[in-house]
């Protein structure tokens, strides 16, 4: 039985259809007071399959509402799907009294598991701060399908050195072109700059490829940079498009040819699906 949260009801249903698995009625509701109360009506299953991303604080709670509500009906086995893994970032104290955010969501989720699947944390590291067997799927490969194939001298770039393993694997997907990085320094939140390196991209196709695209500072301010030194048409990928506030404005205005995300946060520009990333490791 597969269990949607409600930020993941088309993934959920891609993932009950790609596995034969029946997909659950779930139903949402808040109370007058604002608290939310997330409900599994018909419960028929020794084993069940919660797919829930956690874009927001909200989103954490209904996942472990949903996780109780199964326990509460004598659901024996339940594997968590958190396509989206929210708080990732927040993998380390920064400042002086700043928790380890990351481990406390996932210490929470842990009480309501047996097991967890993520998919592309922004550190792969981050899966063993679940005191339960956790795995991270890594479904970046998938980001070349909708790309064009008529690409002229692709280069796959990644906006800092932390995402180059992404950028190689879309490149390896896409099977030609080349790969680099810039160099990124975050000057708070919503600022960043980025350093172009030795690449020429004048009159190449370039593809940016991240984990995330939150504020779409990071890709914005490297579309500019692209487009300065004339490189021909410039696409950003990522696997989670959480695309916070007006990114995809900032985006369209830095003057990108395209975005391509996953369906790990659902938005309009989720073209690519990891249900059989996720299938595969159920
Ligand atoms: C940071 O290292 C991540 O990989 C992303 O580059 C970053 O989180 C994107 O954030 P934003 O879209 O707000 O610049």
């Amino acid at each position: 039985m597969i269990v949607s949260g409600s930020n993941s009801q088309v993934l959920a249903t891609r993932l009950a259809e790609s596995t034969g698995r029946s997909l659950a009625r779930v139903d949402f509701d808040r109370f007058p007071d604002g608290e939310l109360h997330a409900s599994v009506p018909d419960v028929d299953a020794d084993e069940a399959v919660v797919v829930a991303s956690t874009t927001d604080s909200d989103a954490h709670l209904e996942l472990l509402q949903l996780q109780d509500a199964l326990r509460e009906a004598g659901v024996a086995e339940i594997t968590t799907v958190l396509p989206y893994l929210g708080y990732a970032r927040q993998d380390r104290a920064f400042e002086p009294g700043d928790p380890v955010s990351v481990r406390a969501v996932a210490r929470a989720v842990a009480t309501g598991t047996d097991r967890v699947v993520t998919v592309n944390p922004h550190e792969p590291a981050v899966v063993e701060e679940f005191p339960v067997p956790a795995t991270a799927v890594d479904a970046a490969g998938r980001l070349a399908e909708p790309l064009p194939e008529d690409l002229s001298e692709p280069l796959f770039l990644a906006p800092d050195a932390g995402a180059t393993g992404l950028a190689e694997t879309v490149r390896d997907a896409y099977g030609r072109g080349g790969v680099d990085a810039f160099e990124k320094t975050r000057h708070s939140s919503t600022e960043v700059t980025v350093e172009p390196r030795d690449a020429d991209v004048a009159g190449r196709d370039v593809v940016l490829v991240d984990d995330i695209v939150a504020t779409g500072s990071t890709m914005s301010e490297s579309v500019g940079v692209l487009t300065d030194r004339d490189a021909d048409r410039v696409f950003v990928t990522c696997v989670h498009p959480m695309l916070a506030n007006n990114a995809v404005l900032k985006l369209a205005g830095a003057g990108v040819e395209a975005i391509y995300g996953t369906d790990t946060v659902e938005r309009a520009v989720s073209e690519v699906s990891v249900a059989p990333a996720i299938a595969d490791a159920l």
